[in-house]
């Protein structure tokens, strides 16, 4: 665990706009920074920094956040990853808490093994360029095969030289541990003698989402039916096959940009598809796809396109496996190429026109897809197509989603010529457990939203919502700042009639917000913006000193966001080049406490305004014995409402 000392030292020395500007080519524009929005393809900028308020925020997509929200997003960084990242570039020395002497030596332990396997990757591509057997060999290999030099050195392709210890020996001399050698793989001891693993291959480094070397892929050069084609890293404590994609790395931005990621089986045909132009692609590495695997691709993207070599046995084979991808929620598309090609020979073959047009003419959904392979096995065996609608509506069961899973029965029953009577009953019972609790689930969603439905007809909600959020931003903005509010209070001037007084008394905001809305028991309707209110409130009560910039690093992510965007809202004016246009929005000359004044007064207003109106509903209802207690109480309401619209009058 990072300490939280550390994370708040590197939460004050890091500047966002510093931070993202190694990212995005970022303008000044008035107190802020521009940029084209890296989350999506726009030609005029509607991405924002902040340095004042230390935050993000794209207006294209939404999305927006503080300097460590950026890295997660952009960079696809888990949070102590985003963290790490910035202590290096600030040069923050990382304090680690919590961890027993065990975990300590544990930690020490990756750590050696992953600068074994940097090591390696930097030794293999030093012998593939600069060794006469590595050009000879390995790097006329990669030629002919058609790579380019900068698709080499994009992978970080290397060579091991065909010798009994060459690279061992070489690791050993620069003074690695032979025990970090053998843990990572890269050696093999035998009877005190060490060998290398890789002896005489072709290298691919297998790298994690952030970029670290976790292990290698070595292919063999030659034909040879007895050895390996390829011989891969072991498990070890950096390197589980089954969390890994290679090519995630290179691959995660273009993932997320163009909302689908390709998946194909082999390395090879990772690299040929960069080569060709087509990024968003990574390999399950010839094993079954894993559920950690998915969830790689499911932190960029919903869609996933999986790519089948042209050979019919294997494709059969991988159907099962994307039940696993349909389970997490995700859209699966599948796409078959011509007999004898795989991805890598088509891409090779093709411009990336043609690529490109191929797979968006050959791609299928899945799930039709499945339906109509099946069912031409099987049109003419009943006993099989009983097996095979039992196996396509395995499928359906998996998916989350109840309306998809509806229009997919529907669409099986048309392709294999069944009724949809039949798959339901055949899908109710598969799913029974799960089907039944879900729908129980539903039923309470419904009935929530009933009751809000009930409580809140839609135009209350919207008002009702801007002031809420009004007030959060009041909060968040000036808070913790004392002003002068000048109060009306009804007084007896000397003839004896009642009239409002200005008084003058210094409050911090907050306060003055919670004393306010307290007098009339205002409760938030918006449960969000309720939390954040709360927490500002404690927060300040504790600490009436505490700054404000740093709310949306101690509440959780989605609260984080929402913080971000009630902040960037006024910004978003400065996006559009007004000033060189002559024309000046409408600057707010209120101070203040009379911007505070004037929107708590606004929400005490409208609430009232509710109050009366429910009176008088209910009034209406018992016409028949007209509840004289009622009256009253509109009565009261009405004179309160009068006051308080009076009181804003003044302030506005
Ligand atoms: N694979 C493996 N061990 C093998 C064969 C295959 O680990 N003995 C994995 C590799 O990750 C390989 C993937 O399965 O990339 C796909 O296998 P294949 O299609 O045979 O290899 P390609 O990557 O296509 O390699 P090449 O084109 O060089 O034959
Ligand atoms: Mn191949």
């Amino acid at each position: 665990m990072i300490s939280p000392a550390s994370i708040d030292l590197v939460f004050e020395t890091a500047r966002v706009e510093e931070v993202i500007g190694d990212f995005v080519n970022l303008k000044k524009a008035g107190s802020n920074f521009k940029g084209l929005s890296p989350f999506s393809d726009e030609r005029s900028p509607s991405f924002m920094v902040s340095p004042v308020k230390q935050i993000w925020k794209d207006f294209s997509t939404g999305k927006g956040g503080t300097v460590v929200s950026f890295l997660m997003e952009h960079e696809h960084f888990t949070y102590p990853e985003a963290i790490k990242y910035l202590a290096k570039k600030y040069n923050i020395e990382i304090e680690e808490t919590e961890q027993s002497n065990e975990q300590k030596d544990q930690a020490n332990e990756r750590e050696s093994l992953y600068l074994v396997s940097e090591f390696a990757n930097t030794y293999f591509q030093k012998i593939l360029h600069k060794t006469d057997q590595g050009k000879a060999i390995g790097l006329s290999y990669f030629k002919e095969r058609g790579f380019t030099d900068d698709i080499i050195k994009k992978f970080d392709l290397g060579y091991s030289l065909n010798e009994w210890q060459a690279f061992t020996d070489e690791a050993l001399k620069q003074g690695y541990k032979l025990d970090y050698l053998e843990k990572t793989g890269l050696s093999i001891v035998k009877d005190g003698k060490h060998f290398d693993r890789f002896k005489g291959r072709v290298m691919f480094p297998i790298k994690s989402m952030s970029g670290r070397v976790l292990g290698f892929g070595g292919r063999i050069l030659i034909n040879d039916k007895k050895a390996a084609k390829y011989v891969n890293s072991p498990e070890s404590d950096i390197y589980h096959k089954s969390h890994v994609l290679y090519g995630i790395f290179h691959a995660k931005q273009s993932i997320a940009k163009e909302d689908n990621c390709y998946l194909v089986e082999g390395y090879t045909d990772v690299i040929q598809f960069h080569q060709t132009g087509i990024t968003n692609v990574v390999a399950s590495s010839g094993t079954a796809l894993t559920s950690e695997q998915i969830r790689l691709i499911n932190r960029l993207t919903k869609n996933i396109t999986v790519l089948f070599d042209g050979d019919a046995a294997g494709m059969r084979a991988s159907l099962r496996g994307i039940d696993l991808i349909l389970e997490q929620g995700m859209n699966v598309k599948v796409c078959t190429f011509p007999e004898g090609e795989d991805p890598d020979s088509f891409a090779k073959q093709n411009t990336l026109q043609e690529l490109t047009a191929y797979l968006t003419e050959n791609a299928k959904d899945f799930i039709q897809f499945k339906a109509s392979v099946l069912f031409e096995e099987s049109k003419n065996d009943p006993i099989k197509k009983a097996e095979t609608v039992r196996d396509i509506v395995n499928s359906i069961a998996k998916i989350p989603d109840r309306i998809k899973k509806e229009i997919y029965i529907q669409e099986c029953a048309r392709i294999m010529d069944i009724s949809e009577e039949v798959l339901f009953s055949t899908l109710a019972q598969i799913s029974k457990k799960e089907f039944q609790e879900e729908n129980k689930q539903f039923k309470t969603e419904q009935r929530a939203f009933e009751v809000i439905k009930h409580q809140q007809p839609l135009e209350k909600v919207d008002v009702q919502y801007t002031l809420e959020r009004k007030i959060i931003e009041v909060l968040l903005l000036y808070g913790n700042r004392t002003e002068s509010f000048e109060d009306l209070v009804l007084k007896e001037n000397d003839k004896g009639e009642l009239v409002l007084e200005p008084v003058i008394h210094e409050a911090k905001v907050f306060e003055k917000v919670f004393l306010d809305l307290q007098d009339d028991e205002m409760q938030f309707t918006n449960p969000q913006f309720k939390n954040l209110y709360y927490t500002i409130i404690d927060t300040l009560n504790q600490n009436p000193d505490f700054n404000l910039k740093n709310f949306v690093n101690i509440v959780d992510a989605e609260m984080g966001t929402e913080i971000t965007h009630i902040l960037m809202e006024d910004e978003r004016y400065t996006l559009d080049n007004w000033q060189r246009m002559n024309i000046f929005p409408k600057e707010k000359t209120h101070t203040v406490a009379q911007l505070v004044s004037e929107t708590i007064l606004s929400l005490r207003c409208f609430l009232i305004d509710q109050k009366v109106k429910d009176f008088q509903q209910e009034a209406m209802a018992n016409i028949a014995d007209v509840n004289k207690n009622i009256l009253e109480e509109v009565k009261d309401y009405s004179g309160l409402k009068m006051l308080l619209s009076r009181k804003l009058n003044r302030v506005l």
